[in-house]
């Protein structure tokens, strides 16, 4: 059974990103893309920048606020370079004012 672990508050506004962690020290963005919430591994699979210091932009884009990979946060596609890998992403469900993120990566 998957296993979940409260990471923040449900307060994130539309385009908002926050640097998180589960407790075995993963780190975690978990943003908001047009009221979507969503859980992914908080580093670039370019060279591992934190994409929580990232842009969200309009249409679900996570953009790298290094050299400016784009990736589509519902998915974890890559939709511009010089990424190549997608992003890893994590379940995610809100519940009693908290953002609660699973501890495995969706697969697949
Ligand atoms: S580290 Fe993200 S694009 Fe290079």
């Amino acid at each position: 059974m998957q296993k979940f672990e409260r990471l923040t508050d449900a307060t994130l506004a539309s385009g908002e990103l926050r640097a998180e962690r589960l407790s075995d020290g993963t780190p975690i963005c978990v943003g908001n893309a047009d009221g979507q919430l969503f859980a992914v591994r908080n580093e670039c699979p370019h060279s591992a920048f934190p994409l929580s210091s990232g842009t969200l932009l309009p249409g679900a884009r996570l953009e790298c606020g290094w050299h400016g990979a784009q990736f589509d946060c519902r998915t974890g596609a890559v939709l511009e370079g010089p990424a190549d890998d997608p992003l890893i992403r994590y379940d995610v469900h809100v519940a009693d004012g908290g953002v609660f993120v699973s501890t495995e990566t969706i697969s697949g």
